[in-house]
């Protein structure tokens, strides 16, 4: 993946807990990059482990890091670098979620080599959206979850999701049910 999300990784490890924890993932994760080029390609590899040896390191679970991951991308990466790119996702919460599907066409215009996540929406009433992730990459369930979970904070409209069909469990892809409390 893009040097950008290794950076990111940095950014949510150094940022909450120090430099010197931070150095202790990448020694655990064998990374030998001190830092990132955000428009360089890197090893996915490099992302699965940075983000195991952070559970590890940090004495979180894998899930709780890749939630927080997917926060930290919407709320701080999105916000801090790509601000205008996000302003054009939607003015709203369910705005952004509903051209979802065509987020990643306008990130191609920065980043043309990206292997990109696919999504369906379906609107099923005001308050109830059926978001379905396609990926060629395992193991993003959680970082997804922290993503959708993330912008509605950033939108400050509260929800609940729920993983209604989840590719660890052997379904084909995974299905993200969100409840939109305040439409
Ligand atoms: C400023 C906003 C964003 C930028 C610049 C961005 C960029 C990227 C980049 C560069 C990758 C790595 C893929 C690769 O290098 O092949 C990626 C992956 C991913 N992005 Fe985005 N993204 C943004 C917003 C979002 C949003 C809002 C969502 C969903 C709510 C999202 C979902 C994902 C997922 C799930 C992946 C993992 C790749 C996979 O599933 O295969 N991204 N994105």
């Amino acid at each position: 993946m893009y040097g950008l999300v290794n950076q990111a990784i940095q950014g949510l490890v150094t940022e909450n807990f120090g430099k010197d924890r931070w150095d202790l993932v990448r020694q655990k994760a064998n990374v030998k990059q001190e830092s990132f080029l955000n428009n360089e390609m890197y090893e996915d590899d490099i992302t699965y482990r940075l983000a195991g040896a952070a559970s590890e390191v940090l004495g979180l679970s894998l899930t709780d890091v890749l939630i927080s991951f997917g926060k930290y991308w919407i709320l701080k990466t999105a916000q801090e670098r790509y601000g205008t790119l996000m302003q054009s996702g939607g003015d709203h919460f369910t705005e952004f979620i509903l051209n979802l599907p065509n987020f990643h066409s306008r990130v191609m215009l920065l980043y043309s080599d990206i292997k990109p996540p696919e999504f369906f929406v379906e609107k099923k009433s005001e308050t109830a959206i059926d978001l379905h992730y396609y990926s060629t990459r395992p193991g993003l369930t959680d970082f997804m979850l922290g993503l959708v979970l993330g912008l509605g904070e950033l939108y400050r409209t509260p929800i609940t999701v729920n993983i209604t069909a989840d590719r660890r469990n052997g379904a084909p892809h995974d299905v993200f049910e969100i409840l939109i409390h305040n439409p």
